[in-house]
């Protein structure tokens, strides 16, 4: 499997200079911006900024990816999702994701997740994933676990899931995922990039989750 990714529906691939609108149409949405926290680009200057950051960026930072989502019937641009580097030793990678008003419950957001998850985790050996949503956001929790993530301890304001959901038969009375993340916390912490543009693709923003600070 390799770049650009294609699925059922979509065309998942690196930002071009032609997504500019459709991504300021994406970013500046209210709509968008509801469950994104600081994060991503507000206006069309901070769009411009982020698009100059990633284009043609495939293959030079191996620390994250940028994905437009693409129909492919039309070429339409329907959504984004990013992945990167994690800052919090729950798992290697995590991301976030946006599709626009106009395009959603089509199943693309679970759709591009879940060819993304297997793509990191077959083709880039990235051994585990996670994300988080804010706990009013059924939309977004329900793509998690549609695209084969496995929830977990949520935090006060934050339902998170992992992937692969790495069932382990030894986990006696505890659920599978707590047996995991025990394992995962106690081994030694992954080396992160510090190489190119800050992984989470809006430039001067360190990668993190939405709701990560
Ligand atoms: C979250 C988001 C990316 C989902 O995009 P999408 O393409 O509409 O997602 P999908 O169509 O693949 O799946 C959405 C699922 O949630 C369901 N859903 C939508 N709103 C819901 C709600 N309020 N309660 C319960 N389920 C809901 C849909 O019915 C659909 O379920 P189905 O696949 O069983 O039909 C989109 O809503 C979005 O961009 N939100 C704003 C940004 C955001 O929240 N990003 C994630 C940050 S963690």
């Amino acid at each position: 499997m390799s770049l650009p990714l294609v699925t059922e529906r979509l065309l998942l691939r690196w930002p071009i200079e032609s997504d500019f609108t459709d991504l300021s149409t994406l970013w500046t949405d209210p709509r968008v911006a509801q469950f994104m926290d600081d994060y991503g680009p507000r206006d069309e200057p901070g769009v411009r900024q982020w698009l100059d950051t990633h284009l043609g960026g495939g293959g030079q930072d191996p620390s994250h990816l940028q994905l437009i989502l693409t129909r492919r019937t039309d070429s339409a641009v329907v959504g984004w999702l990013g992945l990167g580097t994690s800052q919090d030793p729950l798992a290697d990678w995590n991301f976030g994701y946006a599709v626009h008003p106009s395009h959603r419950a089509n199943g693309y957001a679970t759709e591009a997740l879940k060819a993304a998850l297997t793509y990191c985790h077959t083709s880039l050996s990235i051994n585990t994933i996670w994300g988080e949503c804010h706990q009013a956001n059924k939309a977004s929790a329900h793509v998690m676990t549609s695209a084969g993530m496995q929830e977990t301890t949520p935090t006060p304001t934050s339902r998170r899931f992992l992937y692969p959901p790495t069932p382990d038969p030894r986990s006696g009375s505890r659920t599978h995922t707590e047996s995991w993340i025990t394992v995962k916390n106690s081994a030694q912490p992954q080396p992160k990039s510090t190489n190119g543009p800050t992984p989470g693709g809006f430039p001067l923003v360190a990668w993190r989750h939405p709701l990560r600070r």
